[in-house]
C-alpha cells in the first residue's frame, strides 16, 4: 500500500463511510470530483482501496462519463451548450467568437497559463436562454448561466474573462 501523506488521508476521508461491494463507485467519483474539481490519481486509487476494486475498472468508470473530469480543471471553464436550441440560436457563432476572443483553436483546450478553458456542454433544459454558455469556476463550486448571447455581448464576455475583468449582461452584472 502506498505511503499515507496527509493528502492521500485526506483523500480517504471522503469516501470512508462507502463500504465494498455495494455499488458506491459512481458515489465516490461523485464525492471526489464535488470536493477537488476533478479526481486525481491519487483520487481513483484510494477508491480502488476503498472499494476494493481493481483501479482500471476504477479508471474506466471516470473516463467513459464526460462529466468527471480527470485533471485538474482550468481557473474558470466556459462551458458552451451545443444542443439543437442554441444551435437554432447561432452557438457556432457564439462559439466561433468566445475562443478566437480567448485566443484558442478548439473546444477542449486551455490557454497557456491554464487560467481560462473553453470546452463542449450538453442541454440542461434551459433553452429559453439559448444560445448560451455556462461559466464554471469549478475550485470555487460555482457555475452561472449566461443566456440570449449575441456575438458582441459573447465577445465582450469572453474578454472579461480573458482580462479577469467584470461582465455586464443587461442590467446585470455576471461577474
Ligand atoms: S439547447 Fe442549449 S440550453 Fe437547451
Amino acid at each position: 500500500m502506498p505511503l499515507e501523506t496527509e493528502a492521500r488521508a485526506e483523500l480517504r476521508a471522503v469516501v470512508a463511510d462507502l463500504e465494498p461491494n455495494d455499488g458506491k463507485l459512481m458515489a465516490a467519483l461523485h464525492r471526489m470530483q464535488h470536493r477537488y474539481g476533478y479526481i486525481s490519481r491519487e483520487a481513483l486509487e484510494v477508491i480502488a482501496e476503498q472499494l476494493d476494486m481493481f483501479p482500471a475498472h476504477v479508471y474506466g468508470a471516470a473516463s467513459f462519463y464526460d462529466e468527471y473530469r480527470l485533471e485538474a480543471p482550468a481557473q474558470t471553464t466556459i462551458r458552451w451548450c451545443s444542443g439543437p436550441a442554441c444551435r437554432l440560436e447561432n452557438a457556432n457563432g457564439i462559439r466561433d467568437a468566445v475562443l478566437a476572443t480567448i485566443g484558442l483553436d478548439a473546444l477542449g483546450e486551455r490557454t497557456d497559463d491554464g487560467r481560462v478553458e473553453v470546452v463542449n456542454g450538453q442541454c440542461n433544459g434551459t433553452c429559453e436562454q439559448a444560445p448560451m454558455v455556462w461559466i464554471e469556476e469549478p475550485m470555487e463550486h460555482k457555475r452561472r448561466a449566461v443566456g440570449k448571447l449575441t456575438a458582441a455581448s459573447a465577445i465582450r464576455m469572453a474578454r472579461a474573462i480573458r482580462d479577469g475583468g467584470s461582465f455586464q449582461k443587461g442590467h446585470e452584472t455576471v461577474f
